[in-house]
């Protein structure tokens, strides 16, 4: 069978984690890539020899024959970018989030739906295979009834203060934030009724004339008591570190990120690691993973269980209103 045929749109930080997995994908041909850096250009040439290079996305997302584009460009870019690409018919993977405005996400959610296009959303985590074990064994009830998650996003440092603007990046409660409600919501299954936050003290200084923290904590509010606690860093120095801590009626689940990706269960027989879900690097694996499971979805049309634009509408909705608690010490229904 012939392979699927995908544009990348922005080669940055993100972009070049998704070339990797497009690099070693068996199932896609990288038929074109955009960015508005000469400097990403000439590496993409040398990554994608046979690709058309393209300065203008437009251009790019109107490349015969393909029929899918991944885009990684910066947030603020992606509803014109997507609504383009469904405009030339082509199913999108497009990164976190999908759009600032939830309105906004829902329309192209739509718009998507209405073309019979997919639209998926870079949620990587649920494709990686701690976190895949992980909802196995939730979903098949070898812990019980769920009680309380937690989850912990902290990354080593602090990108730009020009990246972080919450007018670019969201901020925190949903640059990051993002993950870890999709996750909580994924693992119990049900949606957030409210929240409560708080920023802690700014370690980055610079973040401030940008409207943004580093470092805040969240409880998310289930029905019948069940808790989600995240707390998110942009400067925890050591590493870009994930975990994900599950505790139901009969024991735990612990997912890490690292110094290795893993699943581990806690039971009354005690702690033991889950066969087949250690793995170097759990980023790397979901992003692969993430891109199979897009194109595999993308050629049969069956586009259940993915993180698609309406989740993406969700998650940024919960970090709102993470952000207005934060800002009001209220508890914020969503
Ligand atoms: N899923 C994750 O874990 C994760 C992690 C990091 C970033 N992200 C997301 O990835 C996206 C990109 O973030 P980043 O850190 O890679 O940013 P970045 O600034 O490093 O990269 C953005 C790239 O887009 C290019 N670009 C800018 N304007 C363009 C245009 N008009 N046309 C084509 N290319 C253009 C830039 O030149 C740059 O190469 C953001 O939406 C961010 O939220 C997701």
């Amino acid at each position: 069978m012939s392979r699927f045929k995908i544009v990348l749109v922005g080669l940055g930080r993100m972009g070049r984690v998704h070339a990797a997995a497009l690099i070693k994908s068996q199932s896609v041909d990288v038929v074109a890539v955009a960015d508005q850096s000469s400097a990403s250009i000439e590496s993409a040439r040398e990554m994608f020899p046979g690709a058309a290079m393209y300065s203008d996305y437009r251009q790019a997302l109107r490349h015969a024959g393909a029929h899918g584009c991944l885009i990684a460009s910066p947030t603020p870019l992606h509803p014109e970018m997507v609504q383009q690409a469904l405009a030339n018919y082509l199913h999108v993977l497009c990164e976190k989030p999908l759009a600032l405005d939830v309105d906004l996400a829902r329309q192209l959610a739509e718009q998507a739906k209405s073309r019979q296009l997919l639209l998926q959303i870079g949620h990587w985590r649920r494709f990686s295979p701690p976190w895949q074990k992980a909802k196995r064994l939730v979903d098949a009830g070898v812990i019980g009834d769920l009680l309380m998650i937690r989850l912990s996003q902290w990354d080593a440092n602090s990108p730009p203060a020009s990246f972080c603007d919450v007018s670019v990046s969201g901020g925190l409660a949903i640059d990051c934030g993002v993950h870890e409600y999709d996750l909580a919501e994924w693992f119990f299954g049900a949606p957030v009724k409210a929240v409560r936050a708080w920023n802690l003290p700014l370690v980055e200084r610079s973040l401030k004339s940008v409207g943004d923290v580093d470092n805040l904590c969240a409880v998310l509010e289930f029905a019948d008591a069940r808790t989600a606690f995240v707390d998110l860093s942009r400067n925890c120095r050591y590493g870009d570190d994930v975990r994900t801590e599950i505790l139901g009626s009969q024991g735990a689940v612990f997912v890490d990120l690292l110094p290795t990706g893993r699943t581990r269960l806690a039971t009354k027989d005690g702690v033991v690691e889950v066969e087949g879900s250690q793995v170097a690097d759990a980023t790397a694996a979901g992003v692969e993973n993430q891109l199979e499971s897009f194109v595999s979805a993308a050629i049969s049309g069956n586009f259940d269980d993915l993180p698609d634009g309406r989740a993406s509408a969700r998650s940024t909705e919960i970090g709102h209103a993470v952000t207005s608690a934060a800002k009001s010490a209220k508890r914020m229904t969503v």
